[in-house]
């Protein structure tokens, strides 16, 4: 039978079939490498807020502790959220009439709850626990950034699984003496950890990064 197609143009179509299909691997990497990233998941992006409260402010210049305002970090799964109680503590007598305080006060005097929108927000089907991560020695810091010098909350890390993953594999580099872990600008020295902790780990990883662990 006469040849349909010249060799060339059957080679022109052959490498244009192999054009289209790396073009769809890549389109696809490239999806998923934008998916992944930072700004997907809203790292460095403000919410806006009812009140424009300020943690440069607050525990930066006045040094008020994290645990004023988030009074169940250290022994329940939620940090817990400051009611206008809380603040108003304070600005009963300071600021009393700026209107910007205006939701806190009405609040207040209402007793309902401020709305205060999330900043970092995990999907159900994932499970967090501040406590258990506070009392083994995993700062505030760590897993939020230098919060002491925002004059906005925002998020320092994706909060992703793999972001949960790379920890848990070793967590050792990142754990801090106890009474450091509400400390903003401390270096860890996971290398003077007592050997026992080491071992520890060398075990406990692998529960650590086995599905079950978060998705329960
Ligand atoms: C321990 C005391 C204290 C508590 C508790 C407190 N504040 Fe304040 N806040 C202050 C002081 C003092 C200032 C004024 C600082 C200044 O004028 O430099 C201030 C200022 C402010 C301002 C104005 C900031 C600006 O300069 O733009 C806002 C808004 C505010 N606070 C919101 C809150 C909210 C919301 C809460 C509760 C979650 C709260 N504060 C709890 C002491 C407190
Ligand atoms: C005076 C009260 C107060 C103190 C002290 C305080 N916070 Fe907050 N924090 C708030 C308020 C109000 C919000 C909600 C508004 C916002 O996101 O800025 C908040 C929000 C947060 C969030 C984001 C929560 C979310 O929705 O995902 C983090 C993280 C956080 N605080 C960490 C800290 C850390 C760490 C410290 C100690 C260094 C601290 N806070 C001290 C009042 C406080
Ligand atoms: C191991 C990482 C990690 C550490 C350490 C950590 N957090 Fe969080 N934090 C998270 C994650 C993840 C969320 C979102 C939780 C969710 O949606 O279930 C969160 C949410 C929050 C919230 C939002 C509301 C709530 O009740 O959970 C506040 C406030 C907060 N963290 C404060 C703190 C403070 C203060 C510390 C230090 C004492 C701290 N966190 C330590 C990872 C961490
Ligand atoms: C910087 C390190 C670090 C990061 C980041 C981190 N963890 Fe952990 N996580 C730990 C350590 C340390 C423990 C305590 C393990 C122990 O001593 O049993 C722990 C324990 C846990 C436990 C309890 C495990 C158990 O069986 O008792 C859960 C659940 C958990 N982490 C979920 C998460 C999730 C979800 C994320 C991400 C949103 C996350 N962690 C991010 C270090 C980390
Ligand atoms: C240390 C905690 C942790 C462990 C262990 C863990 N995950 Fe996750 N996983 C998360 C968190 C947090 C999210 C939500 C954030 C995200 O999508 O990355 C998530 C999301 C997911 C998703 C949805 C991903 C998407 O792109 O929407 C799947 C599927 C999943 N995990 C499967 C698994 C499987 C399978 C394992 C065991 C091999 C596992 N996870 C182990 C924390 C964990």
């Amino acid at each position: 039978m006469a040849q349909l197609f010249t060799p060339a143009a059957t080679t022109l179509f052959r490498v244009m079939i192999v054009l289209t299909g790396l073009g769809v691997v890549a389109a696809g990497a490239a999806a998923y490498v934008w998916a992944r990233s930072g700004s997907t998941w809203n790292v460095g992006k403000p919410a806006s807020q009812p009140v424009p409260f300020r943690h440069d402010l607050h525990s930066g210049s006045l040094g008020i502790d994290c645990r004023y305002c988030h009074p169940t970090v250290e022994r329940a799964a939620d940090a817990g959220m400051p009611s206008a109680q809380t603040c108003m503590s304070c600005h009963s007598q300071v600021w009393i009439g700026a209107s910007v305080l205006e939701p806190i006060r009405s609040s207040f005097l209402l007793g309902q709850p401020i709305e205060w929108t999330s900043v970092h927000r995990l999907p159900d089907y994932a499970y967090f626990n501040h406590a258990v991560h506070v009392t083994k020695g995993v700062a505030c810091e760590t897993c939020h950034g230098r919060v002491d010098q925002m004059p906005k909350t925002v998020k320092t890390q994706t909060m992703s699984m793999g972001w949960c993953l790379d920890c848990h594999r070793d967590p050792t580099p990142h754990l801090r003496p106890r009474e450091a872990v509400f400390s903003m600008g401390y270096e860890p020295h996971g290398k003077d950890l007592p050997d026992d902790v080491r071992v520890f780990y060398q075990e406990a990883s692998r529960r650590l990064v086995s599905c079950s662990t978060c998705h329960r």
